[in-house]
């Protein structure tokens, strides 16, 4: 048998005998459909009084394949409903996927900007009745030719800059390294190549660059770039003139190991939002078996800080959720406040210990560390989330770890740290499902 016959029938045998929402690994304040496969967040938008949430989607399967976008709405981005799906894959142009891409007003109408494969192409479709219907236009592809010969060509960004859009897509150039390709266009469907917006080097940063999102932060410009093979999001801050970035400084997004293909987008009160793609980092035949894989992380709001680092802290619309903690559960959030800039703490979610440290230059979370300077005299502060197998930690306003965790027993999440003022919350459910049949119900 091989490998992808192998996981049908695993697949076949999960979707007869399972009820994923009885699954105590799976996410319930974290948007994901209830069954099967989702990659990346694509098309986050805010229209009309609701946000729009797209998805890599395999309705199928919980592997990767038969890539379609889902849909869900929320008019707070904690409560998720779900709809109907948004793009198949039924044209000769993305019958091998409907792959990422984002959501434009254009001339009013709501517009999804997305990668047909195979080949690797840009289409447009418009949409209507308030982003529930879409019409894939009659010139796709729009974008039929990369601009050379490329290691990737997809997952196009848009903006606004004087009357015209910009598109960036992701890719790379071969021995040369990732890169950013930048085109305009003044209606959606004529577009021009301009030049690289930006070129990597591919020992440093890889071959090949995923999901770029580019976007103005206070005074300077960021990119984010999904990178192969290293699977990490990187962050450049810089300048962005003549229609190039120049990047000043760079790092891991996210050190937390699961967090891939993020989108940003701007939220109701002009807020710069991301949510990312929160990868299983269990075996591919345990999730598969489970019947589903792939979360969407909560919204984090990024800030430029002064020194030109990009500052990042949950989206305040948590606090609107939140309840009081009963000491029971996977459900939690825990606000901690240690009297120094040192500290030492664990967290416990059933039966696996994450420990927790800050040495003054480093925050280690269960093995993962990212740097982090703090100020003289100010404090290590922690805000951690808890939802079953996800974990989310975000320290001092500038560090943001996506971790997953799949415990063996369902005992209470605690925290201990030492010293520290601790609050603790209850998160409820948040995310609503299509009904999923129980098994041996009719
Ligand atoms: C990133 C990615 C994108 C692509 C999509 C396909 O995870 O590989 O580059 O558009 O997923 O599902």
């Amino acid at each position: 048998m091989n490998r992808r016959s192998f996981l049908a029938a695993l697949a076949a045998a999960a979707a007869s005998a399972q009820n994923t929402l009885e699954d105590p690994h799976f996410p319930r304040y974290h948007f994901r459909p209830a069954k099967n496969w989702m990659n990346d967040p694509n098309g986050l938008i805010y229209w009309n009084g609701e946000y729009h949430m797209f998805y890599q989607y395999n309705p199928n399967a919980a592997y990767w394949g038969d890539m379609h976008w889902g849909h869900t709405v929320s008019t707070d981005l904690m409560h998720w409903k779900p709809l109907p799906m948004a793009l198949y894959p039924d044209k000769p142009y993305d019958k091998d996927g409907v792959f990422s891409g984002c959501a434009v007003v254009h001339n009013g109408i709501p517009t999804l900007v997305y990668t047909g494969t195979k080949p690797e192409t840009q289409c447009v479709a418009t949409t209507s009745n308030n982003l529930r219907q879409f019409h894939k236009i009659e010139q796709n592809p729009v974008i039929d030719e990369p601009p050379g010969k490329v290691t990737g060509f997809r997952d196009p960004c848009l903006w606004q800059e004087n009357g015209e859009w910009m598109m960036a897509l992701g890719g790379g150039f071969p021995e040369v390294g990732g890169a950013v390709f930048l085109y305009s266009s003044k209606d959606l469907i004529s577009w021009k190549y301009l030049h690289p917006l930006c070129q990597g080097e591919k020992s440093k940063t890889g071959h090949n660059w995923e999901c770029p999102n580019f976007f103005p932060l206070g005074n300077r410009h960021v990119l984010l770039i999904s990178a192969e093979p290293y699977r990490k999001v990187l962050y450049f801050v810089g300048h962005y003139e003549n229609r190039r970035f120049i990047p000043e400084s760079e790092g891991v997004m996210d050190a937390g190991g699961s967090l891939y293909a993020p989108q940003t987008f701007v939220d109701k009160d002009g807020r710069r939002t991301l949510i990312g793609w929160l990868t299983e980092t269990r075996p591919e035949k345990e999730f598969v078996k489970a019947g589903w894989s792939g979360v969407q992380s909560l919204p984090r709001v990024f800030a430029l800080r002064n020194d030109k680092t990009l500052g990042v802290e949950p989206h305040p619309n948590l606090r609107s959720v939140r309840d009081s903690w009963t000491g029971t559960g996977a459900q939690a959030e825990f606000e901690v406040m240690f009297p120094g800039a040192r500290a030492k703490a664990d967290l416990h979610v059933g039966s696996e210990a994450l420990p927790i440290s800050y040495d003054g230059s480093d925050l280690t979370v269960a093995g993962h560390t990212a740097p982090m300077k703090l100020d003289a005299s100010e404090p290590f502060r922690l805000d951690i989330f808890v939802d079953h197998s996800v974990v989310e930690v975000f320290a001092n306003s500038r560090v943001a770890m996506a971790l997953r965790v799949y415990p063996s027993n369902s005992d209470p999440v605690h925290l201990n740290a030492p010293g520290a003022k601790v609050a603790a919350y209850r998160i409820p459910a948040t995310v609503e499902y299509e009904i999923i049949a129980r098994r041996g119900s009719p």
